[in-house]
Formats: C-alpha cells, sequence, structure tokens
C-alpha cells in the first residue's frame, strides 16, 4: 500500500499571527519553487490557535498546497468550558488535522490516556482527522524498553475511535523532543514497526497499512534522509525546525 509521506510542523506556543502570516508566505512561495521534486509528499503546519485565522485566509485565497493542523482540541462539543477550542470550531476553519496527546500536553498538563482518546473522538466526529502522538520518557525506555508506552498509549486511544476512523500516529520519544539528540534511525523504525503490528489486531490489516506513522523529535535536515529510509516512518512531526523557512524546506525536499 502506497502512503502518502506527511511532514507536519508544529509551531508550539510560537509566532503571533502576523509573524505566522509571513512564515507560510515564504513557505508557500519556497515550496512552488521546488515542488516537483517531491510533488509526492503532503505539508501541514500547525500554528497556534491564534494565528489559525489568518493562516487559512492566507491559504484559501492563495490556493496554496499546504494543509492545517490544530496543536490540540477540546475533547467537549460546546458549551460551559472557558478557554477550550471546539473541534467544529476548527473544522469551520479548514483544519484537517488536530494533534491530541502531544507530550507537552500529557506531561506538561496532565492528560491522561482517556482524555487524549476523547479528543480524538472529538477532533474525528467533526470531520478532522487526530494526530495522536505517543512517547516514551528516558525513565519508560530503560523501564520497558522503547515500543512498550507508545504501543499502550495508542491502544487507550485507539479505543475511543469508531471502527474505519482516519487518524494518523506520530511517535515521539519523550527524550528526543527538543533535546537535539533524535531516536536513531533504526529506533524509530523499531518502534514504529510495533505500532504498526498493533495496529492490524486493533484496526485490521487494511487500515493498518494505509495508516501513516511519523516520526518526531529533534528532526532536521542533517538526519530526515535517514527517517524517511525506514519501511514504517511515513514522514515527520517537526518542532523547532519548522519555524526556520529554509530549514524546513530542506526537511520537506527528502522525501522516500
Ligand atoms: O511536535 C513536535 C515535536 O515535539 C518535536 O519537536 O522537533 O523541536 O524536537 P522538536
Amino acid at each position: 500500500t502506497e502512503r502518502t509521506p506527511l511532514i507536519a510542523g508544529n509551531w508550539k506556543m510560537n509566532l503571533d499571527h502576523l509573524q505566522a502570516i509571513a512564515l507560510v508566505q515564504k513557505l508557500a512561495w519556497g515550496l512552488a519553487d521546488v515542488r516537483h521534486d517531491f510533488s509526492a509528499a503532503e505539508v501541514a503546519v500547525f500554528p497556534p490557535f491564534t494565528d489559525l485565522r489568518s493562516v487559512q485566509t492566507l491559504l484559501a485565497a492563495d490556493k496554496l498546497s499546504l494543509t492545517l493542523g490544530a496543536q490540540d482540541v477540546s475533547p467537549h462539543e460546546s458549551g460551559a468550558y472557558t478557554g477550550d477550542i471546539s473541534a467544529a470550531m476548527l473544522a469551520k476553519l479548514d483544519v484537517t488535522y488536530a494533534l491530541v496527546g502531544h507530550s507537552e500536553r500529557r506531561h506538561g498538563h496532565g492528560e491522561s490516556d482517556e482524555t487524549v482518546g476523547r479528543k480524538a473522538r472529538a477532533a474525528q466526529a467533526a470531520g478532522m482527522v487526530p494526530m495522536i502522538c505517543v512517547g516514551e520518557t528516558a525513565e519508560d525506555l530503560e523501564q520497558h524498553g522503547a515500543a512498550a508506552i507508545p504501543v499502550a498509549q495508542l491502544t487507550a486511544a485507539l479505543a475511543h475511535l469508531p471502527e474505519g476512523a482516519e487518524f494518523v500516529v506520530a511517535y515521539e520519544p519523550v527524550w528526543a523532543i527538543g533535546s537535539g539528540q533524535a531516536a536513531t534511525p533504526e529506533q524509530a523504525q523499531e518502534v514504529a514497526r510495533a505500532l504498526r503490528e498493533h495496529l492490524r489486531d486493533l484496526v485490521g490489516d487494511e487500515r493498518a497499512a494505509r495508516t501513516r506513522i511519523l516520526y518526531g523529535g529533534s528532526v532536521a535536515s542533517q538526519n530526515i534522509a535517514g527517517f524517511m529510509r525506514q519501511p514504517d516512518v511515513d514522514g515527520a512531526l517537526v518542532g523547532g525546525a519548522s519555524l526556520k523557512v529554509d530549514e524546513f524546506t530542506r526537511i520537506i525536499q527528502f522525501q522516500k
């Protein structure tokens, strides 16, 4: 089965809406020049909530071939949830993906597997594709090996999705995020393979073969090629490097 490679840029809490417009314009114009080299790849950006409207307007007006993602989503449909942003609000802004379970939400905001699963379900119910983030801490790695925690997190999240639902998996070892110390391509492949293996049991062979599994954690132009070469790694979730247009463009240009 052919899986379209996906390169996703998670801006985290960076860039106001004017800076967001500047970055997306530079990125899109640069990509237009080199697009023939990697036309197979899908490129997505995950701006902060306050930037989504301006980025969406820009993408729609210029017909730019970038996909929009949100960094989080409320598990609730609507109502008295001060500060939350609903899946319906995001879907209305042409947001395609919703990140759920990023380690900075799990560990920084105490989000449980249950919460992550409910967020995935809310995104899916509104017509978005949940991007389910999983990954082990350095301590988990020592105690349980690399794959056990990511597999358990994915299993827990998928329990909330109905049969046939589309989703993307992002494997991000917590120790590799923002540390400059990426996993090796072999480590990423080992966990991606284990995740796909479990997906076969959870959602069936066909869906498992079609589901994209990304690697994230200190991805840069110097190491992207190694990850993209792995049979079960279908792209990258890029943090810091996605804020630098030239660097992110170099990352996008490396394809299978
Ligand atoms: O969502 C992105 C990841 O947390 C990776 O961040 O590329 O800055 O290590 P990083």
